[in-house]
């Protein structure tokens, strides 16, 4: 088993082929559904370069569009969600319903005036699974194919009764396969998170790949904020397991050298009681995650020199890496 070769993790051309083989061919978890609950509520994302948006409507139907002005493709929503009374495009002022139909264009002139039927959003994919939004812009298969045997795993954890409690963002200088490498293995653990070594029986962790997810598990030794289990799945997304809670992420790509992780964090209890318990929760899980960050950085460092070309994996602890370069390779051909 070697490591995927490192002039994949460098080359524009292939962050280019994995947009369109990857980021657009498949479901991207975005939030959580409560976010977009309510009528007239939206959520705007950027996956790996692409803007879309969901929209609640009037009607209660929850739909999603390509953020992107059918005029001169202007985007129309600011990354990020809230309420909107219909969508107005900020260039030329166009004015789009909840459904998408376009309800005027201000000023167009009438030699020969436009046809507002022949230019509504652009709708792509929405569903919701247990709570979790996701979107696709042209998936090749359905929600619940590509969660493939998540649907098991996670049969016995009330994922859907955790409540969004905040959202945080970690932008790092790494191509987003090199922190996926990372994020599918533990055997980084006792050399890049000494405090999180110390707090679990390490000899018992336990890396797999199964359909659609790769599992790590590990008995923790001490009073830990993890519960011992970590769940990454294809194509960039993840959820960890907390006492009450949980937290999801989605790994995005900004450039070739630059990725953001956008987190959310869940619990079951939002009262002011457990505030601090949960503040405490959360900074614990991103100072592990900013160790993760700097070694991937220079990892990546080493990559864009064209100094490291590939190694091997260990199939104690790197099956998960395997099954995640094997999934690229397949998409991209290699
Ligand atoms: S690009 Fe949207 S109105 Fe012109
Ligand atoms: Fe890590």
């Amino acid at each position: 088993m070697l490591n995927l070769d490192a002039r994949y993790y460098v080359s524009p051309d292939t962050l280019l082929k994995e947009r369109s083989s990857i980021f657009a061919r498949s479901w991207q978890h975005l939030g959580a559904a409560s976010q977009v609950a309510e009528p007239n509520a939206y959520l705007a994302a950027d996956i790996a370069g692409y803007k879309i948006f969901v929209l609640r409507g009037k009607d209660g139907v929850l739909r999603a569009f390509k953020n992107m002005c059918r005029h001169r493709g202007a985007q129309l929503l600011e990354d990020g969600n809230g309420k909107c009374n219909g969508v107005r495009c900020p260039y030329h002022q166009w004015l789009y319903n909840d459904k998408g139909d376009l309800l005027s264009a201000p000023w167009f002139g009438d030699k020969p005036p436009i046809v507002l039927e022949d230019w509504p959003l652009e709708a792509i994919h929405v569903d919701v699974w247990r709570g979790l939004l996701f979107a696709a812009l042209d998936p090749e298969m359905s929600l619940i194919e590509q969660l493939g045997a998540l649907p098991e795993e996670l049969a016995d954890e009330p994922i859907e009764t955790y409540m969004l409690d905040r959202q945080d963002k970690v932008e790092f200088d790494a191509n987003w396969k090199v922190y996926t490498d990372n994020f599918v293995e533990g055997y980084h653990i006792p050399g890049i998170h000494p405090g999180f070594f110390a707090a679990i029986d390490f000899k018992q962790f336990a890396t797999t790949a199964h359909k659609g997810f790769v599992r790590m598990t590990c008995p923790p030794r001490e009073d830990l904020f993890y519960r011992g289990k970590w769940l990454w799945m294809w194509p960039n997304w993840t959820l960890s397991l907390f006492e009450g809670g949980m937290n999801t992420s989605r790994i995005n790509p900004l450039s070739v050298g630059r990725t953001e992780q956008l987190y959310n964090f869940y619990f079951d209890d939002l009262t002011p009681a457990t505030k601090a318990a949960r503040d405490k929760t959360i900074a614990g899980n991103l100072a592990v995650v900013q160790e993760d960050c700097d070694v991937c950085a220079g990892t990546h460092k080493n990559y864009e020199t064209g100094m490291f070309t590939t190694g091997p994996l260990s199939s104690r602890h790197e099956e998960g890496v395997h099954y995640f370069q094997q999934r690229v390779a397949g998409a991209l051909g290699i």
